[in-house]
């Protein structure tokens, strides 16, 4: 019995939620064992990846500025570089803005790393920074776009040719840029190095950010948390929080949310690649 090894990257949850429904209707269709691995967090990325000759690796990132996370890239290029050739699905979430050239860049990096791409997707999902974008996705289409690429791939990979044939996805493999963010005026929008706050009348110390935060950023000091280091603007902290404590004040970042809801509130496609 083969192998369905589901690796994903999820501080809000939409990548695992559709991960996790790729990697069950797969792993049926394949008779394989499912088995799922979040790197989200800095010790899960401490490993790296160790895949067998038959496992098949289903790889899910969301797209942050129209790519692969920045500072999770290092990581996912050397996990995807293998010796053993392994068939592999590509699957990004993105916030109906745009997936640019994250879903070429990862399926250009299982094939610049000797993988076989088989199947990919860029899913539509809630985007980390609006409750009104992307709301309610994936929804059943959704969801019924991944079941027929599950099914699609299972065929393909029924088929006694050793060697499926290559995907084709939209966008560059090997991106320079990233996407700027713009501000509601079109100017760009610099909030590189924003960072969230705790408002401590709201705080009740129950330390759940601190163990959600990806980049390891947040520490406990005077009994509330405090914000140091790298922030991706994720949201995990945010949205963990029970009592809404934290915020992004930073006034480019709050203009970008701005413009983007109002730019981007027709609702895109799931789309799929067998
Ligand atoms: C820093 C950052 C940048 C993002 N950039 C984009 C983007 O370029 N296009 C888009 O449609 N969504 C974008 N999103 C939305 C995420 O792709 C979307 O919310 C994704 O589902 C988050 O995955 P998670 O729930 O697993 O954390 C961005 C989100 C964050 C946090
Ligand atoms: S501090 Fe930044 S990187 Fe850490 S969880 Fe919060 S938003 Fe994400
Ligand atoms: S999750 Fe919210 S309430 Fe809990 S420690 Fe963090 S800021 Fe305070």
């Amino acid at each position: 019995m083969s192998r369905l090894k589901v690796y994903y990257f999820s501080p809000t949850g939409g990548t695992q939620h559709v991960a996790q429904h790729l990697g069950e209707r797969l792993g049926a269709l394949l008779n394989a064992k499912a088995e799922y691995h979040s790197y989200t967090l800095p010790h899960e990325r401490e490993e790296m990846p160790a895949f067998g000759a038959d496992d098949i690796v289903l790889w899910a990132t969301p797209v942050y500025a129209g790519r692969i996370p920045n500072k999770t890239l290092d990581y996912v290029r050397q996990a995807l570089h293998t010796q053993t050739h392994n068939k592999s699905l590509a699957l990004v979430t993105f916030g109906n803005r745009a997936y640019d050239n994250a879903l070429a860049e990862l399926v250009g990096l299982m094939e610049d790393g000797g993988m076989q791409p088989v199947g990919a997707a860029a899913m539509v999902t809630r985007h980390a920074f609006s409750d009104t974008l992307g709301a309610g996705r994936p929804d059943p289409g959704d969801l019924a776009a991944l079941d027929s690429l599950a099914e699609q791939v299972a065929a393909k990979l029924a088929s006694p040719n050793p060697h499926p044939s290559a995907i084709t996805v939209p966008g560059e493999a090997h991106p320079e840029k990233y996407y700027t963010p713009l501000k509601t005026n079109n100017a760009p929008a610099g909030f590189l190095k924003a960072k969230p706050s705790c408002d401590s009348t709201r705080c009740t110390r129950c330390g759940r950010c601190v163990n959600v935060c990806p980049m390891g950023s947040i520490a406990v000091a005077g009994g509330r948390p405090s914000f140091g280091g790298i922030c991706i603007k994720c949201q995990a902290c945010r949205r963990s929080c029970p009592t809404g404590a934290i915020a992004f004040a930073d006034e480019e970042y709050l203009s970008h949310v701005a413009m983007i809801e109002r730019t981007f509130a027709e609702p895109k496609r799931t789309e799929f690649y067998v």
